[in-house]
């Protein structure tokens, strides 16, 4: 299956010289010998590709080049050179009108500021990406409310924007974005604005839909927790280029470099990793009938320390038809303990009989 989403070698150059410029950033040059002619390099030689049912997070610092990646991505801005396909069809060819309709039926944006039409009830501000498709009235309005219904916000239809929380705003513009059954969503910073318990809300809820769903997502943040928690895959930008994309656990146990690394100074590490990162994988097929405790790959390491009082084996880590995959020491559950992360760890004796969960 080819990939959904594919940026090949994206550059966006703001100012003077643009090609030149490009040029002169193929051979090496920054951000900063271009600003000194007036010109930004806002992103610089970008590629990765997104597959179906994925969320693709992008992270940086502020000015990092997110924003104007993901403005590519849909036709909104036009790269200074390299191209996007989606779904294999070369965006960047399109002419202004394939480009619109592709925009609208396939691709939907969320923002940060989720404006909402103060004079339109929550279903017509749900139904309004159908609006713009030319979707009769009874269908638009079957949809939104569906969609409303999804994220949470069944029995609000009739009511005005002013009379929701900013969170439920927020669900109503992320409704907006699945009413349209778009199959590729955009995200920027869609949930900056929340407060800290609606915004982590909002993250479980976007991947309990996307459970169903199964979009393909690409999602903006600076947040280093929030790309940590969503993303299938992690992008990190910085001065315009992607300096490294992996997974949660090879930014946070395998950084490219002393700048990916500051970033994961703060996360909680005992929330990201799971059994499956921390495991060896040389193991013998009997240990699986060792009668130890046992986890699957998707396990989260905290719940291997809310074991450690007690354990006494390796743990087991069985994939989903049992077979054997890898152990956990029982030194590497005490030495994370030890590591300075034992706070954010429950390392109470588990209560009798407890086994680990199969996910
Ligand atoms: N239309 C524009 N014209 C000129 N420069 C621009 C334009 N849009 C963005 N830039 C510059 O490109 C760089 C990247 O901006 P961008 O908005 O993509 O960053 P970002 O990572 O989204 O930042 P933030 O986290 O603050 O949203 C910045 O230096 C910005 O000033
Ligand atoms: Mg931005």
């Amino acid at each position: 299956m080819s990939s959904r989403l594919e940026a090949e070698h994206l550059y966006k150059v703001f100012g003077r010289r643009q090609n030149e410029a490009v040029e002169r950033l193929r051979q090496g040059a920054d951000r900063e010998e271009l600003r000194a002619d007036g010109t930004t390099a806002a992103v610089i030689d970008a590629s990765f590709t997104v597959e179906p049912g994925q969320i693709f997070v992008v992270m940086g610092l502020s000015g990092s080049g997110k924003s104007t990646l993901l403005r590519m991505l849909n036709g909104l801005l036009e790269p200074t050179a390299g191209h996007v396909r989606f779904d294999g069809q070369d965006l960047t060819e399109l002419g202004a009108a394939d480009l619109r309709a592709v925009r609208s039926r396939k691709i939907s944006m969320v923002f940060q500021h989720f404006a909402l039409f103060p004079h339109r009830s929550v279903r017509e501000n749900a139904a309004y990406g159908l609006e713009v498709q030319g979707v009769p009235r009874a269908e638009r309005e079957k949809r939104a409310d569906e969609a409303l219904a999804l994220c949470g916000l069944a029995g609000w239809e009739k009511s005005w924007p002013d009379e929701l929380s900013g969170g439920m705003q927020q669900r109503v513009g992320l409704a907006r974005a699945l009413a349209t059954d778009a199959d590729l969503l955009l995200m920027d910073e869609s949930f900056s604005a929340l407060d800290p318990l609606i915004r982590r809300d909002m993250q479980d809820q976007l991947l309990e839909l996307q459970k169903t769903l199964k979009k393909t997502i690409v999602f903006i943040t600076h947040d280093l927790n929030e790309a940590m928690r969503l993303g299938d895959s992690i992008a990190v930008m910085r001065d315009g280029r992607i300096v490294q994309i992996g997974s949660a656990e090879d930014i946070l146990m395998r950084p490219a470099d002393d700048y990916v690394a500051s970033f994961t100074q703060d996360v909680d590490r005992s929330r990201v990793l799971t059994a499956g990162a921390v495991m060896d994988t040389a193991v013998r097929g009997d240990e699986a009938d060792c009668g130890c405790e046992t986890a699957t790959p998707g396990t989260p390491f905290v719940e291997l320390c809310a074991l450690s009082a007690r354990l006494t084996h390796p743990v087991a880590v069985l994939d989903e038809q049992r077979e054997l995959v890898g152990v956990v020491p029982r030194q590497r559950v005490l030495d994370f303990l030890a590591d300075g992360a034992s706070d954010a760890v429950p390392c109470d004796a588990p209560r009798d009989g407890q086994v680990i969960a199969h996910a």
